[in-house]
């Protein structure tokens, strides 16, 4: 009789559930009391130009190094056969001059045809240029046409082989500088080509800003962004875009440090910058990484803005990247970096009767960018970040008190650092401090209950980086791996739960190239012609699109649920849609069958139920299968107030109930 029963019950449940295991776990869910206000701000994303992020990825310029500005500077451009190479002397030459009367833009290109049929000056783009068949690309270049010798200037697209994908032409009228653009169609789809220029007539031309965008971008804005990347990021509904960066915004040393006010107004007079990150990791030296600023601030507001976030921009404190050189302002001239503060916040909400609120409007946008909060310092650490910060929110709430300001503390989460940095960021009742972690996918599991003991009345937190290493912190060699993923999903609970303190969080870094990173891993990966988001990316979709607005408690026996049973979990009401929303994250190797009890509210009868899922700890989603890791979304059918659920083996579950 009894092994007959055990038979039965097992099949029964196995008939059932499949291979879930068979103890019942119960979570109860209190629908009813309204812990504290979910922020509109929680689930965010942080923008660094690193990876290549901005020129060669969001920024959707095809032309590297377009105004000769770089180091070298005909870097990125070749001229194969020119007189360079003996064995074809007098065909012609390009060589830069520079005009040191032009500040922000010295260089330009002084090309020698000898032999029109022989000359050709290509254009690498960023590791290559991705064109589409049929899509219509905009050509723009400055020349001056100085003996007048020059008949035209033939622009293709070429493949590796040399087959043209494409041409325009341009006739230069001018001996003086003039603005010329062009259009043309690819034939062809193809992920390296470059970009052939060739001439007509003999003589020397000089060429300038040799620009290469295609038609179709975000929003349709000519020279703007690239689609596909930022629909990822619109897809998200991030709360808020912090930019730009990261070190960025410090610097390897004060020279290099982001200066906002260069990367505003007309794009020709941005003057090109290197790439904090172009020979920072041996083991990934990118010496062709400068920074046009072609995306500056005026695009991260608009991009802000277009995608439904708050801005959050990040500046200097006065202080250079302490991995680095660790260059300080002293104090007695930490003056024109506050300054920078101040005219930010005119930039972004002045009037237009205000020097910089103008300058806003000047560029297309008279309505303010609404800014709220502005960060001070990224991953400063010891007292000489707290004696700047101190000057910098003096000034700032003196005469923008409404201004909430972001403060750091350094770039590890626990140790002297952060600890001596926290300790005198409460004695100044800091208002929000950026905390930074990139640790293993263990710690994230394990620091699941991280905020519940911070003081409710401390300074609120904003999680500003974080993203499991599957191997080590700047390994080159971590994945955007599902264990990373489900165990940030675990940790993100967390955050919810403890939505009292912490009020903005994101994954970081945001993009990378494939060819061209420098740091793993990366929530978006792109290549010239696709992007992808990572498993990572899914998580924080998912938490976003369903942060709710009315935190609730969850627990299992009267407890948070923070790891019994390998399970985390957090719940939530949208009082717009008029849902409970319940996330749990199933850390098990193995299915789990639990039932949710909601106590306080009557149901309607469907729901939906969201399931995020991979069997191995190692999979990934890549540009060959983008979405194998990928929220499946179906019916749910409610019974009352308890919800039975099937949790597979590691798992990020989300159901969605709609009150009657
Ligand atoms: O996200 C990459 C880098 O990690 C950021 O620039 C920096 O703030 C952190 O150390």
């Amino acid at each position: 009789m009894k092994p007959n029963l055990i038979t039965r019950i097992t099949l029964c449940g196995l008939l059932l559930n499949g291979i879930y295991s068979q103890a019942q776990t119960t979570l109860e869910v209190n629908t009813a009391k309204t812990i504290t206000k979910i922020q509109p701000t929680m689930y965010g994303v942080f923008f660094e130009d690193i990876n290549f992020a901005a020129d060669g990825g969001l920024y959707a310029e095809m032309v590297k190094n377009r105004s000769f500005e770089f180091q070298t500077p005909l870097m990125g451009w070749k001229q194969p056969n020119s007189d360079t190479h003996s064995f074809n002397k007098e065909s012609g030459i390009a060589t830069t001059i520079h005009n040191s009367e032009n500040k922000t833009n010295p260089n330009f290109c002084r090309v020698l045809i000898n032999d029109a049929k022989g000359f050709e000056l290509i254009n690498e783009g960023f590791r290559g240029m991705g064109i589409k068949k049929d899509a219509k690309y905009n050509l723009s270049l400055k020349a001056a046409n100085t003996n007048g010798t020059i008949q035209k200037i033939i622009i293709q697209f070429i493949d590796k082989d040399k087959k043209v994908l494409g041409e325009t032409s341009i006739t230069p009228t001018d001996k003086n500088w003039k603005n010329y653009t062009a259009q043309f169609t690819a034939t062809q789809t193809e992920a390296k080509a470059q970009l052939k220029i060739t001439f007509e007539g003999t003589g020397s031309i000089d060429l300038d800003m040799i620009s290469l965008f295609p038609e179709e971008t975000w929003n349709n804005r000519k020279n703007g962004l690239r689609k596909d990347i930022v629909q990822l990021l619109y897809d998200m509904k991030p709360g808020f875009l912090r930019f730009p960066g990261g070190c960025i915004v410090e610097g390897r040393t004060l020279a290099e440090r982001y200066q906002w006010k260069k990367t505003v107004g007309d794009v020709e007079n941005r003057e090109t910058m290197i790439n904090r990150w172009n020979m920072e990791f041996k083991h990934k030296p990118t010496p062709d990484y400068f920074q046009s600023f072609g995306l500056g601030f005026f695009e991260y507001f608009q991009l802000a803005e277009d995608i439904g976030a708050a801005p959050l921009p990040i500046l200097s404190c006065g202080m250079a990247c302490q991995f680095n050189t660790g260059e300080l302002v002293p104090l007695a001239e930490l003056d024109p970096y506050v300054k920078d503060a101040l005219d930010l916040i005119e930039f972004a909400n002045g009037g237009l009767d205000t020097p910089w609120g103008k300058v806003r409007a000047d560029m297309g946008h008279p309505k303010p960018f609404n800014l709220k909060h502005i960060g001070v310092g990224n991953e400063q650490w010891g007292p000489q970040y707290i004696e700047r910060f101190k000057v910098f929110e003096k000034a700032i709430k003196d005469k923008y008190p409404n201004m909430i300001i972001v403060s750091g503390a350094g770039p590890f989460p626990d140790g002297d650092y952060f600890e001596y940095g926290m300790q005198e960021l409460k004695k100044l009742n800091a208002e929000i401090v950026d905390e930074h972690y990139y640790k293993d996918p263990k710690w994230f599991r394990e620091n699941a209950t991280r905020y519940d003991s911070y003081d409710r009345k401390g300074p609120k937190v904003f999680a500003g980086e974080y993203a499991a290493q599957s191997v080590a912190i700047v390994s080159p060699d971590n994945k955007n791996n599902w264990e990373c993923a489900f165990s940030e999903a675990a940790f993100m609970t967390g955050l919810e739960r403890n939505a009292e303190v912490v009020y903005l969080t994101s994954y970081a870094p945001l993009l990378a190239h494939a060819e061209a990173w420098q740091w793993t891993p990366d929530m978006i990966w792109f290549n010239n012609l696709e992007s992808y988001g990572s498993a990572n990316y899914y998580v924080q979709k998912l938490f976003s699109n369903n942060k709710g607005t009315d935190l609730l408690a969850i627990t299992k026996d009267g407890k948070p649920v923070t790891g019994q049973n390998d399970l985390f979990a957090s719940a939530v009401k949208d009082a717009n849609s008029k849902e409970i929303i319940v996330k749990i994250v199933n850390t098990s190797a193995k299915a789990q069958n639990i039932n949710v009890d909601l106590k306080g509210s009557k149901f309607q009868s469907k729901g939906t139920i969201i399931t995020l899922t991979s069997p191995n700890l190692e999979d990934e989603n890549s540009f060959a299968a983008p979405k194998k890791i990928s929220p499946k979304e179906s019916e749910y059918n409610v019974k009352g107030e308890k919800a039975a659920l099937n949790l597979p083996a590691y798992s990020v579950t989300v159901l969605k109930l709609k009150i009657k």
